[in-house]
C-alpha cells in the first residue's frame, strides 16, 4: 500500500508525462489522475495530451475550460488593461485556472496531493504552488525537486515506453492560450540573438502583411467586448476570430527582456493580436469616457491588479 491518489495538471510533453511513472516509483504513490485543461492551446496539443493522459494514467480528465478562462480571466485583464512590462499578459492568466480545475478533480478524487511538471526557475511553478497551497492540498514538483537532465528524461521515457515527440530536440518552449503565444529558450536566451521567423505562428511578419489596412469596429458593454463589425458574439469567438485578422496584419508581436518573479531576466518573444487590439480599443474607451483625475487613478490600481495577476496572487483580497 502506497500513499493513495495524486492528481496533476498534465499537458502531454515529455516533463509530464515522466511524472506519472516518477510519482509512483519515488513517491510512492497507487494512482496517478492527470488533468488536462483547455485554456485555447490548440486542438492538437489538447488531442495528444488526452490520448496520452488516458494511456499513462490511472484516470485522466480533459476540461474545457476556454469560455470560463474568457469570462473570469481575460474580460478582467482587458478591464484592467492587463499588461507586464508592456506585454498583454497571457501565460499568467492561465495558470491560476489549470491549477483551480486541478483543485476540484483533487477533491472528487479525494486526494491530498497533487503534483505540477514546471522547473524551479520559471514563475509557474510559484504560480501553481500558491493555488494548490491555498486549497490545503500537498504539492509535489518532480522536475524542480529531483533534477533531472533531458537526456535521463529521454532514456526514463523510453523505459516506461512513453512516446517522445518525433522531432528532433525542440529548440524552443512554446506556451499557448487563447490570449497569447509565448515562445522562450534555446539560442532566443540570447538577447543579441534576432528572433527567426519560424518562432512565430499568430502573426504575419510587416513585409509579408497586405499594404491595405483593414477597418473593423468592436462593440463594447460594460469595459468589455461583445461584438466585432456589428455582429455580437461571444468573447471567445470575438478572440479568436480577432487573432486571425489581426495577426495577418503582423499586428501583436513582442520581443523582450522580462524580470520574471524570482528576479532571473529572461528573454521573451509574444504573439497576441487580439489582445493588443482590445487592449487598444479599451484604453482609448477609458481616454474618451473617464475624467483626467479617474484616468490617473485607474492607472494605478492597474498596474497593482497586473502584479498580483502576474504573480498569480488571485486570491489576494485586493485582486
Ligand atoms: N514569461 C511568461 C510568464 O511567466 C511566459 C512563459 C511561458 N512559458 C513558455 N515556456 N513559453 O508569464
Amino acid at each position: 500500500m502506497g500513499k493513495g491518489t495524486v492528481v496533476m495538471a498534465y499537458s502531454g510533453g515529455l516533463d509530464t508525462s515522466i511524472c506519472i511513472p516518477l510519482l509512483k516509483e519515488r513517491y510512492d504513490y497507487d494512482r496517478v489522475v492527470t488533468v488536462a485543461v483547455n485554456v485555447g492551446q490548440g486542438d492538437e496539443e489538447i488531442a495528444v495530451a488526452t490520448k496520452k493522459g488516458e494511456k499513462f494514467a490511472d484516470v485522466h480528465y480533459t476540461i474545457d475550460a476556454r469560455d470560463r478562462f474568457v469570462t473570469e480571466y481575460l474580460f478582467p485583464a482587458i478591464r484592467a488593461n492587463g499588461s507586464y512590462e508592456g506585454y498583454p499578459m497571457g501565460t499568467a492568466l492561465a495558470r491560476p485556472l489549470i491549477a483551480e480545475e486541478v483543485v476540484r478533480v483533487a477533491l472528487r478524487e479525494k486526494a491530498k496531493t497533487v503534483a505540477h511538471g514546471c522547473t524551479g526557475k520559471g514563475n509557474d511553478q510559484l504560480r501553481f504552488d500558491f493555488i494548490f497551497r491555498i486549497a490545503g492540498l500537498e504539492v509535489i514538483a518532480p522536475i524542480r525537486e529531483l533534477n533531472l537532465t533531458r537526456e535521463w528524461e529521454i532514456e526514463y521515457a523510453k523505459e516506461h515506453k512513453i512516446p517522445i515527440p518525433v522531432v528532433k530536440e525542440k529548440p524552443w518552449s512554446i506556451d499557448e492560450n487563447l490570449w497569447s503565444r509565448s515562445i522562450e529558450g534555446g539560442r532566443l536566451e540570447d538577447p543579441a540573438y534576432h528572433p527567426p521567423e519560424e518562432i512565430f505562428g499568430w502573426t504575419l511578419p510587416l513585409e509579408k502583411a497586405p499594404d491595405k489596412p483593414e477597418m473593423i469596429t468592436l462593440e463594447f458593454l460594460k469595459g468589455i467586448p461583445v461584438g466585432m463589425n456589428g455582429e455580437a458574439m461571444s468573447g471567445r469567438d470575438l478572440i479568436t476570430k480577432l487573432n486571425i485578422v489581426a495577426g495577418s496584419h503582423g499586428i501583436g508581436r513582442s520581443n523582450m527582456i522580462e524580470d520574471r518573479i524570482l528576479g532571473l531576466k529572461a528573454r521573451e518573444n509574444y504573439e497576441h493580436p487580439a489582445a493588443t487590439v482590445i487592449l487598444t480599443a479599451h484604453a482609448d474607451l477609458e481616454q474618451l469616457t473617464l475624467t483626467r483625475q479617474e484616468l490617473a487613478f485607474k492607472r494605478i490600481v492597474d498596474d497593482k491588479w497586473s502584479e498580483l495577476a502576474y504573480m498569480g496572487l488571485v486570491h489576494e483580497p485586493l485582486f
